[in-house]
Order: C-alpha cells, then sequence, then structure tokens
C-alpha cells in the first residue's frame, strides 16, 4: 500500500492507494474517529459489488452502519437526493460526529461530500473512490456540488474528507468508457504540471491499456501526489488550483448543451482539452508538433474524442454561464508548451469560436 498525505493544517489527511483495502475499512476508520455510527451512501451498481465488503468490515470493527443508496447517473446528482440523503441522516438519527462515507465514483462523492459538507454545519466524511476519475481527481482536494438544470455542480462546497482509501482492485469491475474517461483527468496532469509524466504516459500506454498493478500504482500515485500539491498551494481555488480545469470552460459547456449523462466527465474533458490546444496554438503557447504529441497520447490510449457537432455559439453562451465566469470574461486554462500552463483572459470571442470549430472538424 502506497500512502500519501495532503497537507492542509488542521484538515490534512491521508490518501491510501493500494490492492484490497475495502476489507480493512473498519480499522482505518477506527483509527480516526470514537463515533459510532457511520453512514455509507452508494448506488445500486457498486454497492452491490463492494458493500457488502464494506459494511461487513465496518461492523466488525464495531461500527452501527446506515446505508443510503441513490440511484445510478449524473442526473441524479442534484439538490432532490442532497435531500434525500439528509432525510435518511434525521431519520436514523445521524449526529455531527457521526462518519459519512462515499461509496462510489464522482457522482457519490461529491452528492456525499456536498450532504456532509452542509447537514448538521458539517460532519466528517471518508471517499472511498471507486472510479479511476474519483481516485486519480474527484475524491482528493474537497471541492462538493450537486449540479442546477442551469449548470454543472453550481451549488457546492469545499469540504475536505478525513482520509481516502483507493483500492485499486475495485477497477477490475469498471466499465472500460469510465476507465477511459479517468485517463483523461490523468494525461491533464502531465500537459499543465509534469512533462516527465506526460512523457512516462507515452512511453507506458500498453501497460496502462491493460490495467497493468504497477502502472495503476503508478498513475494514480502521480496525480494524487499532482492534485495533491496544487491544492496545498491554493485550497479554495483562488488562483493556482483554477489550472486543474483545463478542458473544463469548454467540457462543462458540452456537458450542459448535451444533458448530463450523455458525455462522461472525462471525455468532456478530453474534447476540452483539444479544443483548448487549438486555441493554446492561435495564441502561440504550444507548438504544433506539441499539440500533435497530446492528441498522438490520446490515440495510443484509444481516449480520443472528437468535439461534439454542437453549434459553436451555443457552445460559447453556455461557457458564459459557467460559474467561473465573472463579469462575462471568460478565463481559459492552456497548455504552455508541455508540462506547462497559462491562464488567460480577454479572448477576442472570434479566436474561440475558430477553436471549436478546429477542434470539431479534427475527427482523427
Ligand atoms: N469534486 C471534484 O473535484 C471533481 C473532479 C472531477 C470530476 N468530478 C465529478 O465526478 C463525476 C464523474 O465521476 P465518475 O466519472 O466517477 O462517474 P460516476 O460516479 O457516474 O461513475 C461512473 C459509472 O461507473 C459505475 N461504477 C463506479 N465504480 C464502479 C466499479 N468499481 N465497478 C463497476 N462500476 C462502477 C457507476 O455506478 C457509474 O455508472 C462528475 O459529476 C464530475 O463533475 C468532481
Amino acid at each position: 500500500m502506497q500512502s500519501l498525505l495532503l497537507n492542509l493544517g488542521q484538515h490534512s489527511y491521508e490518501i491510501l492507494i493500494g490492492q484490497g483495502l475495502l476489507k480493512n475499512t473498519g480499522s482505518y476508520l477506527k483509527q480516526l474517529t470514537t463515533t459510532k455510527k457511520v453512514i455509507v451512501v452508494s448506488n445500486p451498481t457498486i454497492f452491490s459489488l463492494y458493500g457488502p465488503t464494506v459494511t461487513d468490515s465496518l461492523s466488525k470493527s464495531g461500527f452501527e452502519v446506515i446505508t443510503h443508496l441513490v440511484p445510478d447517473g449524473e442526473e441524479y446528482k442534484n439538490i432532490e437526493h442532497t435531500m434525500k440523503i439528509i432525510d435518511t441522516c434525521i431519520d436514523n438519527k445521524v449526529e455531527r460526529n457521526s462518519v459519512l462515507i462515499a461509496l462510489g465514483g464522482g457522482v457519490i462523492g461529491d452528492l456525499a461530500g456536498f450532504v456532509s459538507a452542509i447537514y448538521q454545519r458539517g460532519t466528517p466524511f471518508v471517499q472511498i473512490p471507486t472510479t479511476l476519475l474519483a481516485q486519480v481527481d474527484s475524491s482528493v482536494g474537497g471541492k462538493v456540488a450537486v449540479n442546477h438544470p442551469q449548470g454543472k455542480n453550481m451549488i457546492g462546497a469545499f469540504h475536505q474528507p478525513k482520509l481516502v482509501i483507493a483500492d485499486t482492485n475495485t477497477l477490475d469491475t469498471l466499465d472500460i468508457r469510465d476507465y477511459n474517461s479517468g485517463l483523461g483527468e490523468v494525461v491533464k496532469y502531465g500537459i499543465i504540471y509534469d512533462y516527465s509524466f506526460f512523457t512516462w504516459l507515452e512511453d507506458n500506454t500498453a501497460d496502462i491499456i491493460n490495467k497493468s498493478s504497477l502502472a495503476l500504482a503508478k498513475i494514480i500515485y502521480e496525480s494524487c501526489r499532482i492534485k495533491s500539491n496544487i491544492v496545498e498551494q491554493d485550497e479554495k481555488e483562488t488562483g493556482l488550483r483554477a489550472i486543474l480545469n483545463l478542458g473544463h470552460t469548454f467540457g462543462h459547456a458540452i456537458e450542459t448543451i448535451s444533458g448530463y449523462g450523455t458525455y462522461r466527465h472525462g471525455e468532456a474533458v478530453i474534447m476540452g482539452t483539444i479544443a483548448a490546444g487549438y486555441l493554446a496554438m492561435e495564441l502561440s503557447l504550444l507548438s504544433e508538433p506539441e499539440f500533435n504529441r497530446i492528441i498522438n497520447l490520446y490515440k495510443k490510449l484509444n481516449i480520443f474524442r472528437p468535439f461534439p457537432d454542437i453549434p459553436t455559439e451555443d457552445v460559447y453562451k453556455a461557457m458564459l454561464t459557467d460559474k467561473k465566469v465573472a463579469a462575462q470574461k471568460l478565463t481559459f486554462i492552456l497548455p504552455k508548451g508541455l508540462g506547462n500552463y497559462a491562464i488567460v483572459n480577454d479572448i477576442e470571442k472570434e479566436k474561440v469560436l475558430k477553436a471549436i470549430n478546429l477542434a470539431q472538424n479534427n475527427k482523427s
């Protein structure tokens, strides 16, 4: 097992990465809390696979376990299901020091994390991410949120977990499309922050596709290391943390227009990163050979996704409703060479539309 500390003073926590960790959930939790009551939030798909291992382990360690299952899908990451989990908490007398456990992918982590941020002004929570995307990104860093019909993650908070348990064995049952979506976020870290990680990805595509245990451990550890490093410098996203949103300004617009659930989050990030790459070339931040290396890496990993044929004006309009837009000005995180970033404001609308257009025409 590998362990990483995300150092945030009194909000610091460990990220555990390894095989077969779920069966030890109870003993990990015992080291964190004296409470007896825990509530496990999951969905039926994940709970049928991993719920018994987690709840048995908790019961054996003396915890009283309550479970709440949310239907499977991004469309349930909303206020209605926030309230349903809160109802379960109230009905079962869940207290302020009871621990809420999110067992699932990014949807469950964001939703359950949001409940734990607001229920009784904040309860402790533990993330048990079961998708690659959640293990490399969403379970780390404390951003929790639910969607509004007009925008993704519009209602949320910063609320750090007490512990993250990333059991890589759970990825065995993951659908290939969801695995590939997680790889979209993995590649993102190399593009914006770590050139040597980018080249390692280029050199190890076969092992990554085959989910070799060494490759999995490496991509999860490196991704969490990079994300922790960024979050430690800027927990509340007043500056640097925004770079994690590479591809997200375009990507969120795609998700909002297409309807939640049409594309996986990581797929939208890949499409958005391709558009961001064209914009970066237009602004002379990225050379054509560098851009081609990004496209080739996506292709070698079988995760290239063309930008959907949505009218460019509609994409632009949706980008303006993104929650990160200030005074109707779009901010873009763009690759600056490979392994570095630029944060750019005030780009002419024509350049943005051109980048979308070029991305749409690249069917590779
Ligand atoms: N908070 C953050 O910092 C952050 C960062 C990135 C993404 N996100 C959010 O994460 C969400 C996407 O997360 P996701 O990609 O994990 O999607 P997801 O949670 O919807 O999971 C994808 C699918 O895989 C299933 N699943 C989960 N684990 C499984 C397993 N081990 N075996 C078999 N099936 C399994 C789920 O039931 C679901 O059908 C989005 O809502 C996005 O906004 C949040």
